[in-house]
C-alpha cells in the first residue's frame, strides 16, 4: 500500500468513526440519527453503513413496542399471516428479510394456518437479530435468525418457498431493483413485498418518504424486472399512515414442487456452498470461513474471514 492509499484509508476510518460517534450522540439527544448522517455526509439517500448504524442503535425498541401495544401488533402480523398463507405449507420454508427483532416474524409464524418447515429471518443489524433470538424464544416460536444483508444473501437460487419483507426495504431508496432482483433470486414461489407505497400514498407521506430516502416504484421495478405482480395495493391497517403499507406480491412461475430444496446455505462473496456447525459457516472449495458471534452467524460478505485451514473443526490443526 502506498503513503497515498494509507492516508485514503486513514481518513475514511477517522470519517466513519466520528460518524459513528456523532450517530450515538444524535439518537442519545432524542434525534432521528440517520437524518444526522444524510446531513453529515450531504446525502440524500441512506448509506448501508448509516442504516447499519441507525438501526443498531435502536435494538430494543421494536419488542418494547410489541410489549407496549400487542393488539397494534396482533393486527399487523395477522394482516401479513393472510397474505403469506396461499404459498406456505407444512412443508415450506419462509424468511423475512430485515426481521429486525423478530416481532413481526414471530407474530406471522404464529398466525400462519401452517407452521412451515423452515422459518428464517435476516438483519443488518447483530444487536436487532440478537433481541429477536431473545423474543422468539420468548413466543416459543422456532425460527432461525442471522446477520446478512438484503443485496447479498447468503442463500442458492430459489431455495427458499417464500420470501417477504415488513418495511426492511424501505430505508434502501435508489437501490430498489438490486433489492427487487437479490430477493427473486433466493424465492422459489413468491416474494411478498410489505412496503411503504409511495405511489400510493398522500402528497403529505410522499414528501415524508422523500425525506427519509425511503423506496419508490417498487411495482413498477419489478415489472420492468419481467416478473408478474398479482396484488399492489394498500393494507387495511397499518401504523403510521405518514407511512402507509402496501403489499407488492410477486408469483413466480414454478419450476419444482413444494418442499424438494432443501436450505442451502452459499458465501455471500462468491456463491460457493457454506457448510455450517455451532462456531462458523465454511467453504470447503475457498476456505473463506463466516464466524458465529454468541450463537449467531454474522453472514455478510464483509466478515469473510480467509482460513484455508479451517475444516469446520480445527483439531486437526
Ligand atoms: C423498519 S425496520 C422493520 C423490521 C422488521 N421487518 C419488522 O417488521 O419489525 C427495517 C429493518 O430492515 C433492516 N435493514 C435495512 N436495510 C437492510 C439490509 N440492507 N439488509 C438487511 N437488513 C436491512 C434494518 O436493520 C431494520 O431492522
Amino acid at each position: 500500500m502506498n503513503n497515498e492509499d494509507k492516508n485514503l484509508l486513514q481518513n475514511n476510518m477517522t470519517e466513519l468513526g466520528s460518524l459513528m460517534q456523532g450517530m450515538r450522540a444524535a439518537y442519545a439527544r432524542g434525534e432521528n440519527a440517520m437524518e444526522y448522517a444524510r446531513q453529515t455526509t450531504h446525502s440524500l439517500g441512506n448509506t448501508p453503513e448509516a442504516t447499519l448504524i441507525a438501526y443498531d442503535l435502536q435494538a430494543g425498541t421494536y419488542i418494547a413496542g410489541a410489549r407496549a401495544n400487542p393488539e397494534a401488533n396482533a393486527r399487523w402480523c395477522s394482516q401479513l399471516a393472510a397474505l403469506l398463507n396461499p404459498f406456505v405449507s407444512r412443508q415450506s420454508s419462509i424468511l423475512e428479510v430485515g426481521c429486525g427483532e423478530a416481532t413481526t416474524l414471530a407474530g406471522v409464524v404464529s398466525y400462519l394456518s401452517h407452521k412451515p418447515k423452515h422459518a428464517l429471518g435476516f438483519d443488518i443489524s447483530w444487536s436487532r437479530c440478537a433481541h429477536g433470538i431473545k423474543w422468539l424464544e420468548e413466543k416459543s416460536v422456532a425460527a432461525e435468525l442471522f446477520v446478512g444483508d438484503l443485496f447479498e444473501i447468503p442463500l442458492a437460487d430459489a431455495s427458499v418457498d417464500v420470501v417477504y419483507t415488513s418495511h426492511s426495504l424501505e430505508p434502501n431508496g435508489g437501490r430498489e431493483e438490486a433489492a427487487i432482483k437479490e430477493l427473486l433470486r433466493v424465492a422459489r414461489y413468491a416474494v411478498v413485498l410489505i412496503e411503504p407505497l409511495y405511489e400510493l400514498a398522500s402528497a403529505d407521506a410522499q414528501a415524508r418518504m422523500q425525506s427519509h430516502g425511503y423506496v419508490r416504484g417498487l411495482k413498477e421495478t419489478a415489472e420492468k424486472l419481467g416478473t408478474s405482480v398479482s396484488k399492489y395495493r394498500l393494507l387495511e391497517y397499518c401504523g403510521n399512515p405518514l407511512n402507509p403499507s402496501g403489499v407488492v406480491l410477486i408469483e413466480k412461475s414454478i419450476t419444482k414442487s413444494l418442499g424438494d430444496i432443501d436450505l442451502q446455505w452459499r458465501c455471500p462473496l462468491t456463491h460457493s456452498r457454506l457448510l455450517a456447525n455451532s462456531a462458523a459457516y465454511y467453504s470447503p472449495e475457498t476456505g473463506v470461513v463466516y464466524p458465529v458471534l454468541a450463537g449467531i452467524p454474522l453472514l455478510r460478505s464483509n466478515h469473510a474471514i480467509v482460513a484455508s485451514a479451517f475444516s469446520g473443526t480445527h483439531s486437526n490443526i
